[in-house]
């Protein structure tokens, strides 16, 4: 059994692996590798029996808002060992791999969506994220004109990922999107319902959806200074969902969200999703890396903090 990264011309190969494994959606792992900017064969992670690779880890290479900070990540996904090779210790290896690269490359955190026990004893520990569950209902008069988002406007564009960064950096463990090609590809493919709320031709606000029947759940919201400073953005973010759901031809809908945006947690339910999961790499990379993990993606300092009982958020948007 050979271990190695992958070699750039074995790519097919690659996604051939990871389709057959999760069965199907070939599109999406494809997607996600050739919309990536930050994508890297070294962070492709295999183990090769006879020519074939039989298992897989992928390094998402990234950075993520910490305290108001962008720190450097790796998103770890894509894991996968064929049927016929598994409970071998192969996964295992292939994580312990993927934690010298990391350091190779002085990656502070990684980060996973899975909850197996092989993470846990690698070093990956669970943080909740919270989502809130409120009926909406439609509204056609709104304070601001909601339309669709428009990609191939760069100025649009360049407007939501400033808008974002202000935003995004306001909690823990958004992702940092300082990439224009990371919006007009990645962001693109994975939100085609997205919106921007404008008033006076200035864009204020942006949320990404999808619907499940009569559930919407938010992908991302972003909300301009000015809006935030008025409960955290509470009435756009009322507005532009009210709105969409008039746009969507729907009476009312059920929005589900992250907790910490927009009065989140006063909302009539509370979610809790357990399933991503932090390791600290380099605990010198950060200032409070002495605080337990789940508290380092919860609280902000003091001078950060917005009195919510917790700052962690994944957006949809940047899954892996
Ligand atoms: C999850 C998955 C990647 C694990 O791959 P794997 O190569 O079998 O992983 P490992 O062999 O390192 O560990 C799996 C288990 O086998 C055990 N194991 C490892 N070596 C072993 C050995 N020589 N003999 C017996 N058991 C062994 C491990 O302790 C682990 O046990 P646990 O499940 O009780 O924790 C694989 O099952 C898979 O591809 N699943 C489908 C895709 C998927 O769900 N991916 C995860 C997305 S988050």
């Amino acid at each position: 059994m050979e271990f190695r990264a992958l070699y750039p011309d074995e790519l097919e190969k690659w996604l051939d692996h990871v389709t057959h494994v999760f069965s199907g959606g070939r599109q999406y792992f494809s997607n996600h590798w050739h919309n990536d900017p930050w994508r890297d064969p070294e962070g492709i992670r295999i183990a090769i029996d006879n020519g074939t690779i039989v298992s897989t880890v992928r390094v998402f290479i990234r950075k993520m808002f910490l305290h108001g900070e962008p720190v450097t990540v790796g998103g770890i996904g894509e894991v996968s060992t064929h049927p016929e090779y598994r409970r071998r210790g192969l996964a295992t290896q292939l994580l312990k791999d993927s934690i010298e690269f990391m350091e190779s490359r002085d990656i502070a955190v990684s980060s996973l969506h899975g909850s197996q026990r092989i993470y846990s004893i690698e070093g990956w520990e669970k943080v909740p994220r919270y989502y809130a569950r409120q009926p909406v209902t439609a509204k056609k008069q709104v304070a601001w004109d909601v339309r669709p988002a428009n990609f191939d406007d760069t100025a649009e564009v360049k407007r939501i990922a400033d808008l974002y960064d202000g935003y995004a950096r306001k909690f823990n463990g958004t992702f940092v999107r300082d990439e224009m090609a990371y919006w007009t590809a990645w962001v693109r493919s994975e939100s085609p319902n997205a919106w921007v709320a404008e008033r006076d031709g200035n864009i204020e606000g942006y949320v990404s959806v999808v619907r499940r029947e009569d559930q919407l759940n938010v992908k991302e919201f972003i909300a301009s200074e000015a809006a935030f400073a008025r409960e955290r953005g509470k009435q756009l973010f009322e507005d532009m969902l009210s709105n969409i759901i008039a746009q969507m031809d729907a009476a009312s809908l059920e929005v589900v969200y992250p907790a910490p945006i927009a009065d989140g947690f006063n909302a009539p339910a509370i979610e809790e999703h357990g399933s991503t999961m932090y390791r600290i790499n380099q605990p010198d990379a950060l200032s409070n890396a002495s605080d337990s993990i789940p508290n380092l993606l919860h609280n902000q300092p003091q001078s950060l903090a917005q009195g919510i009982k917790s700052h962690h958020i994944f957006w949809y948007t940047d899954g892996f």
